[in-house]
């Protein structure tokens, strides 16, 4: 097979009749002994390869199967079937690698995601992991375009830390030190000190603070990097290890922290809407298909595509925690008792009230600021009120939270006070105060939960289906 090979993306995308062409893929349906449906991941759309079986032994077609790997060489013609414009019409065909059809675990018919899940080294040839993972790409390249065409800085925070301050979440420790047998210091509790950093370290929870010394110094940055938290959530919204993008900027108050955030969010959208028809369009097809299945009043109120253009035309609803509280003790299913948790004014926001919110209230991504400050992070600017900080989430629908962010507390009297009532000490965070000290700027930034956009962008329930690998409470495979 002497001519170079061809992406399938691009024989479609400028399709030169009659040309001899070497393709090279998984098949996806061989249908009638005679069709081949061959996609090499390139783009979400199969080529179709015509193979006669009279040219062809039989022993080689039959090993011809679900998922088995392919080169073919042949001509590319105007198809005569529906659903394809050209066609290869196969002069050669050769089965690559490895290929056991009779014992390949994955069957062309719908599986449960769950099942998938267990076959990680496979189910990215499926048409809904391709998409969903060609999507997830799309969306971490329209980050950094996003940013960089912006004037922001990437800046790299360190996934090992030796500061615990944020309080974010449980922490994975780092350590050298045999399980079973650790030095041992006076007191009987473990030396650190001997360990590799001669300090306790951990995996990063996030890199907020270290991205405040790039913003007094570069004026705006993102990290953009992986995050582990050790909670013990087992929900469809919850990993151990996921990606975070935190953008941090000098001189934006949160009233100009909610606008990005806003501004980024749908630019993210619009850029897959744009960049990704065609898996969009079999996503959305996919929801559609399996909500045929369900009651009424269970289906999504709008196709993927239709919300996804519906959240990136609608202003989001902004409000205050405050006004957030009044609404929801006025609600019917508080009311009616149908909450779970508790509402009162000083408690966090549960998941089934950020939804309601979202999903039935407003109907629309809902922006909500400024929190009680006893359950928010100690470097958040304190309002006025002596009661409520600058804080805002942003909740989406279908998911709730995607956004944690705040304006930061740049006063340092204010911070240090801050501090001491939460029993932070200072000489753990000197070269934060640091910032605050010399050369203090307002400042503010936020959080996105990156796999939570992907699971919003491409209409999944759960989040393990939207991270190649992940690592939950008891799971931690491949
Ligand atoms: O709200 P969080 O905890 O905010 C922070 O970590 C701040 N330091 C961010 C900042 O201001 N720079 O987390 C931010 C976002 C959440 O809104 C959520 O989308 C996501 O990170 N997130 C998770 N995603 C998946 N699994 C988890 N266990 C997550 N925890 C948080
Ligand atoms: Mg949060």
């Amino acid at each position: 097979m002497s001519v170079a090979r061809l992406e399938i993306a691009s024989v479609l995308a400028a399709p030169k009749i009659g040309e001899e062409v070497l393709l090279k893929g998984w098949v996806r349906a061989f249908r009638s002994n005679r069709f081949i449906a061959l996609n090499d991941g390139s783009c979400f759309a199969n080529i179709q390869v015509v193979v006669d079986f009279e040219n062809f032994p039989e022993e080689l077609l039959s090993q011809v199967s679900f998922h088995s790997c392919v080169a073919v060489k042949g001509q590319l013609v105007e198809s005569q079937g529906k659903g394809q414009t050209v066609e290869v019409v196969a002069t050669e065909l050769e089965i690559l690698g490895g290929n056991d059809p009779e014992a390949y675990k994955l069957q062309p018919k719908r599986q449960t995601m769950e099942f998938l899940r267990e076959q990680a080294q496979f189910r990215m040839r499926t048409n809904t992991f391709s998409a969903v993972f060609r999507i997830r790409h799309g969306i971490a390249y329209a980050i950094h375009k996003y940013y960089h065409d912006n004037g922001f800085y990437y800046m790299h925070s360190p996934i090992i830390t030796g500061s615990d301050a944020e309080g974010a979440g449980e922490m994975f420790r780092v350590t050298t030190f045999d399980p079973g047998n650790p030095p041992l210091g006076e007191d009987g509790k473990v030396d650190y000190a001997q360990d590799f950093f001669g300090k306790a370290t951990n995996l990063t929870v996030s890199g907020q603070l270290q991205a405040e010394i790039g913003a007094l110094a570069l004026g705006k940055v993102y990290t953009f990097g992986p995050t582990f938290r050790a909670e013990n959530s087992n929900t469809s919204r919850h990993l151990a290890e996921f990606w975070m993008i935190e953008p941090e900027m000098a001189f934006y108050d949160i009233n100009d922290n909610m606008n990005l955030a806003e501004d980024f969010t749908k630019y993210l959208i619009k850029y897959i809407l744009e960049h990704y028809p065609d898996d969009l369009a079999f996503l959305d097809q996919r929801i559609q298909d399996a909500e045929k299945q369900m009651k009424a009043e269970l289906r999504r109120p709008m196709g993927l595509i239709e919300t996804l253009k519906f959240v990136v035309e609608n202003d989001f609803e902004r409000l205050t925690y405050t006004e957030a509280v009044n609404i929801l003790l006025n609600s019917k299913p508080h009311k009616k008792g149908k909450f779970q948790f508790p509402i009162e004014w000083g408690s966090d926001l549960q998941a089934e009230h950020e939804r309601w919110l979202v999903e039935k209230k407003f109907k629309k991504p809902v922006i909500v600021v400024d929190y009680p400050k006893d359950i928010k992070a100690f470097y958040m600017r304190q309002n006025e009120d002596g009661k409520t900080v600058a804080a805002m989430d942003v909740l989406f629908p279908g998911i709730g939270e995607v956004i944690g962010g705040s304006q930061r507390e740049e006063r340092l009297d204010k911070l240090t006070q801050r501090m001491k009532e939460m029993d932070i000490h200072e000489e753990e965070l000197s070269w934060y105060l640091d910032l605050r000290k010399f050369g203090g700027a307002p400042h503010s930034g936020f959080g996105l939960g990156f796999e939570r956009m992907v699971l919003f962008i491409t209409g999944m329930t759960n989040i393990r289906d939207v991270i190649p690998f992940p690592r939950t409470p008891g799971s931690a495979a491949y």
